[in-house]
């Protein structure tokens, strides 16, 4: 089981209200009792912190927002000690505005080198003044930027499909791909166990940057024809990426592909690209029994072909918390506390977000002067954005900000009414989310009866669904508005109280 820290947010050791490196430290213990295999930790990197470090100046160097090198180096040696594994985040799609080679890029001439190792081209229309294309930036508005020359007129024009902060590297040009490997082996050399991929179907571009026959405006939505991502050309630089990580035998790389279609997504896990892709099918999912199904089945035919370990997540920093999407309050975290025991349930990668285990919602009244997403401004002030999945995590006591950091406030506000939901409060409270999940981890770790990469379908009720693991766990769902019967056999864990053998709404079991 992987989980996600999302830095910025998880813990606070040095006071200035940004969780860092030195937070996660201080709570490995934390995450060793919850019986985390593995850490995926959100981009730490040298940053301006124009996209929560997804804007990275220095791929090679920690920022001290975050505590340097040196609290990741410590952070290595402690999860190690505990046979806890560490992946980064790597954002080989793009960088900060910020990074060296883009400062050079606005400072040399049209067709120079440092141009060409990012994607810069003249305008269309009159006096170039149009944007070289149609395509939009995934956070709204255009995907180009123009620069000013130092003469003071307008110039050529840069490609950012996230921000303008962002701008779009050139994998066309050997110097970009070699300089990824050079951070590749920098941190695997360090001691890191692997690396999540950031837009791992982004870094290739069609010939010519042809337009977008329909302009896609949701913003952080594209669908499979969208000529921004997943070109053919991205397998090569996957396939390239592999012979590096190859050298490191217990490292794996985990790519984020939003691709639908089934065959062009186990494209991206066959036996010389990604070890695993996400797969968002799940999250994307309502909680019905119908959608469910459909959406394990899926997942399972879209690497089953090419034999690589499905994935499955319920959220993560960019995608609306499960409480919340599943309905909010009660009803939102008994559906929460249900999935995740059917996500437990199945074979292969299972990544929880942090703050999942303690069933916090989305915090969708966050104060507008508190924003951060740049989705808030690029939007005019239509769309929040993703702050409401990261507000920082309630450790202990009863105000606010919970023991997260010793400054009076956290860099999201932590609502006053998460008393009852932080982690000292949850950890010795047998039917907390926090104790469910400890106990579903415990038990997928330990049991012989969730053995085999298989799952099999079981009749069940309407509105319900049941599955069986070839070494004898089954898994049952009720999404139907009433309680039934449980099929035969010992309850090993539930999400709900089972009385007479009936499990109610909302919950889930597992049997043995
Ligand atoms: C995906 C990341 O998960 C998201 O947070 C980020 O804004 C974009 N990639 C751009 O790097």
């Amino acid at each position: 089981m992987f989980y996600q820290v999302y830095p910025r947010s998880f813990a606070d050791s040095d006071g200035d209200g940004v969780g860092d490196l030195g937070g996660v430290r201080e709570k490995i213990g934390y995450l060793e009792l919850l019986g985390v295999d593995a850490l995926w930790i959100c981009p730490v990197m040298r940053s301006p912190q124009a996209d929560g470090g997804y804007d990275v100046s220095d791929p090679r160097d920690i920022d001290p927002l975050f505590g340097g090198l040196a609290a990741l180096d410590e952070l290595i040696a402690e999860a190690h000690d505990r046979e806890i594994k560490v992946t980064m985040d790597l954002v080989p799609n793009h960088t900060s505005v910020e990074h060296p080679w883009f400062t050079a890029a606005v400072d040399a001439a049209p067709g120079s080198p440092e141009r060409a190792r990012y994607i810069f081209r003249d305008g269309r229309g009159k006096d170039g003044a149009e944007p070289p294309n149609n395509w939009p930036s995934i956070f709204g508005g255009p995907a180009w930027t123009r620069v000013t020359d130092r003469d003071g007129t307008p110039g050529q024009w840069y490609l950012h499909i996230f921000a303008p902060e962002q701008p779009d590297l050139n994998w066309d040009n050997p110097e970009v791909a070699a300089d990824f490997e050079k951070t590749l082996r920098f941190w695997l050399d360090r001691g890191v166990d692997g690396f999540r991929i950031d837009v791992a179907h982004g870094m290739a571009k069609p010939e010519g940057l042809p337009d977008m026959a329909r302009v896609e405006t949701k913003m952080l939505v594209h669908d499979d024809d969208d000529p921004r991502f997943n070109n053919p050309g991205v397998h090569a630089i996957h396939r390239r990426i592999r012979t590096i990580i190859d050298e490191y035998p217990h490292a794996v790389a985990i790519g984020e592909v939003w691709v639908d279609d089934n065959t062009r997504f186990g494209e991206y896990v066959r036996p010389d690209e990604l070890h695993l892709a996400f797969n968002f099918r799940l999250a994307e999912t309502p909680f019905t029994a119908e959608g469910v199904r459909e959406a394990i089945t899926f997942s399972l035919e879209a690497v089953s072909d090419v034999g690589a370990p499905p994935t499955w997540t319920l959220s993560n920093h960019d995608i609306e918390r499960e409480v919340t999407r599943y309905g909010g309050g009660k009803i939102g975290v008994s559906r929460a506390r249900a999935m995740m025991m059917v996500e437990l349930a199945l074979p292969g990668a299972v990544f929880v977000y942090n703050g999942a285990e303690l069933g916090l919602p989305n915090v969708d009244d966050l104060p507008e002067d508190a924003l951060q997403d740049p989705v808030w401004e690029r939007s005019g002030h239509t769309e929040r954005g993703r702050d409401g999945c990261r507000v920082p995590i309630p450790w202990e006591g009863a105000s606010t900000p919970f023991g997260f950091t010793a400054a009076e406030q956290a860099w999201l506000p932590i609502p006053a009414d998460w008393a009852d939901r932080t982690v000292e409060a949850q950890l010795e409270t047998l039917h907390s989310t926090l104790s469910l999940y400890r106990l579903a981890i415990d038990l997928r770790g330990t049991r012989p009866e969730f053995a085999g990469d298989r799952i099999e379908w079981y009749g069940s009720p309407d509105g319900c669904l049941a599955f069986r693991r070839p070494g004898g766990l089954v898994c049952v769902l009720n999404a139907s508005d009433g309680p039934i019967q449980l099929p035969p056999g010992e309850v090993l864990l539930a999400s709900a109280p089972i009385v007479d053998d009936r499990l109610p709404a909302n919950a889930a079991a597992w049997l043995v």
